[in-house]
């Protein structure tokens, strides 16, 4: 038998033998019990479900006697679209029109609630972690980062706050006119978060939407839903009632109500641009939602002739494969130049090669199973769908299979025929484009329907300034020798095209998820005194002075 066959031979037979016997699986990462979830989070309340539940298992499978079997998490209740609608006017309840205590409340009192929130959910961290390595199937690394860097977010959140309180914390006088400009909340929100970063994403937007006085529907992806489990507790006791609710079961019979009721009055959501089409065409009154949505994005790595081969192949394999590759920010196309592809494909393979795969606890992984059910069989149709065109499999073991496992594909030369020049694969299939002059990944991107980023390596300055003027105007954010990605989480994240509707940033999310509103007054004797008395009687929430340090 030839070497390359032999080697060939040891890596099928290590991915058939991925999944684990469950004895094998370190003690402090086991899943004992799975979580049987009974309960949803309405007005305050954990309300007990007797109704269908729906069960939820791992991307991970466990070998036994019956051979390969996938390891159940727990379940969660499916409600129906008369339970959505009660959650629904909970929280419309507590907003009030603006006049519930959360949308009046001071900012300094939301910000005592939500610190409160951060110290709970800071409890649950190792549950929390854990529930995301099985359900998910993200790295044991990448699972405390995805909590930490949450957390973080929060905290980040209440800076920002304090900042943007503490500009508005005056009056001003302008023609005559005394003003007081705050930030005021929207309404009731309803938030849909993504399976890729079920914590970090639906927190990027359920903070900022919260601590600006909004009221809350929260619907956690699926998969993503268990996790949330251990944190509902923590929602219950540091918000006042109604303020966050929860609505589980099947996204297409509890969430179109939802919108169609009118009731909504700003929609957050991180999935498809399709999905999020026809959630917005069922709110009767559209122009009233306010919409803030991260959706698909198809990121091309553009590599140049005189690029630093070893940095581009590092980070061209961070951008196409960190997470499987199952990131909105993900690398999903590269345009090699025909002077260095047969050179950068031999390394990015050799480093694809060296890359660990396997359970997400297990030190130095990086590629692990897929959560969502049908993946591995999209990805080998698509590949299929490559080869009739004439592309390749490059890499060795590239696209072999077992359960929920798909061992990454980098398929060359690939053409605009295949589904992979304009599908957003999601996942560890990556089509490498030969190119000799730079209109044709210009032009890519100008035809495409995504416009979220870009990556460029080279090392010319003339040739990186004379891309990057006409491509700051086709996406929101260009990376120069570096893969695409959302943080830090300060820096502005959007997309044109199909790829977003409005900005988030640690600050710019406050913006989103509010409207700026005055109060006016002609600067006479008696307005003057008037004003003088509430903020010295600290009579008004929103008429006031205050400091918030
Ligand atoms: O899935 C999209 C995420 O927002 C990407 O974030 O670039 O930090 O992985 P990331």
């Amino acid at each position: 038998m030839q070497l390359q066959e032999k080697i060939e031979l040891s890596l099928a037979e290590k991915i058939q033998s991925i999944f684990p016997e469950e004895h094998s699986i370190p003690a402090e990462v086991q899943l004992i019990d799975p979580i049987h979830q009974t309960e949803y989070l309405i007005n305050g309340e954990l309300r007990r479900w007797d109704g269908p539940t729906q069960e939820s298992f791992s991307s991970i499978y466990l070998k036994g006697e019956a051979g390969l079997t996938p390891k159940l998490i727990g379940s969660f209740p499916l409600l129906t679209e008369k339970e959505a609608l009660e959650v629904l006017d909970a929280a419309v309840a507590a907003y009030d029109y603006g006049r519930g205590p959360w949308p009046t409340m001071s900012v300094a009192g939301r910000i005592e609630h939500i610190q409160d929130f951060a110290y709970r959910m800071k409890e649950k961290r190792q549950e929390v972690v854990k529930l995301l390595m099985w359900e998910i199937g993200k790295s044991l690394p990448d699972s405390e980062k995805e909590f930490d860097r949450t957390i973080a977010y929060i905290e980040d959140t209440i800076d920002a706050l304090k900042n943007l309180d503490r500009n508005n914390s005056r009056f001003v006088l302008e023609q005559g006119i005394i003003g007081q400009i705050r930030r005021a909340p929207l309404g009731v929100t309803l938030c849909l978060g993504p399976t890729n970063y079920p914590l970090n994403e639906t927190f990027t937007t359920l903070i900022p939407a919260l601590i600006m006085g909004n009221t809350v529907v929260l619907k956690p992806p699926r998969p993503g839903v268990v996790l949330y489990s251990p944190l509902l507790e923590a929602f219950r006791d540091a918000f006042p009632p109604g303020v966050v609710n929860t609505v589980y079961g099947n996204g297409r019979e509890v969430t179109p109500p939802l919108m169609a009721s009118g009731k909504i009055d700003a929609l957050a959501f991180i999935g498809s641009s399709r999905a999020a089409s026809s959630l917005k065409k069922l709110h009767p009154k559209p122009h009233r939602l306010r919409s803030i949505l991260g959706l698909e994005a198809k990121n091309p790595g553009i590599v140049l002739p005189y690029a630093d081969l070893d940095l581009a192949v590092k980070e061209c394999v961070l951008g196409t494969l960190s997470y499987n590759g199952q990131r909105c920010t993900a690398l999903k196309i590269l345009f090699v130049h025909t002077q260095i592809v047969d050179d950068f494909l031999e390394r990015f393979s050799a480093a694809i090669a060296n890359l660990k795969f396997g359970m997400p606890w297990e030190k130095g992984v990086t590629v692990t199973p897929l959560p969502e059910p049908g993946k591995p069989k999209y990805f080998t149709e698509l590949v299929e769908d490559a080869q009739q065109f004439g592309a390749r499999i490059v890499n060795q073991g590239g696209g072999t299979v077992n359960e929920t496992f798909f061992y990454p594909a980098v398929i060359y030369p690939a053409t605009a025929e295949m589904r992979l020049y304009r599908e957003e694969q999601f996942g560890p299939v990556i089509p490498v484009i030969p190119f000799d002059d730079i209109e044709t990944p210009i032009q890519y991107i100008v035809d495409s329907d995504y416009g979220q980023q870009v990556s460029i390596f080279g090392q010319d300055a003339d040739t990186i300034a004379k891309l990057v003027d006409p491509l700051v105007n086709q996406v929101c954010r260009v990376n120069i020798n570096s893969q695409c990605q959302r943080g830090p989480d300060t820096f502005p994240f959007t997309g044109r095209k199909d790829s977003a509707e409005g900005t988030l940033s640690v600050a710019d999310a406050l913006r989103a998820f509010s409207i700026r509103t005055l109060v006016a007054a002609k600067n006479t004797e008696v307005n003057k005194s008037m004003l003088t008395k509430i903020v010295r009687e600290h009579q008004s929430n929103f008429l006031s002075t205050d400091f918030i340090l």
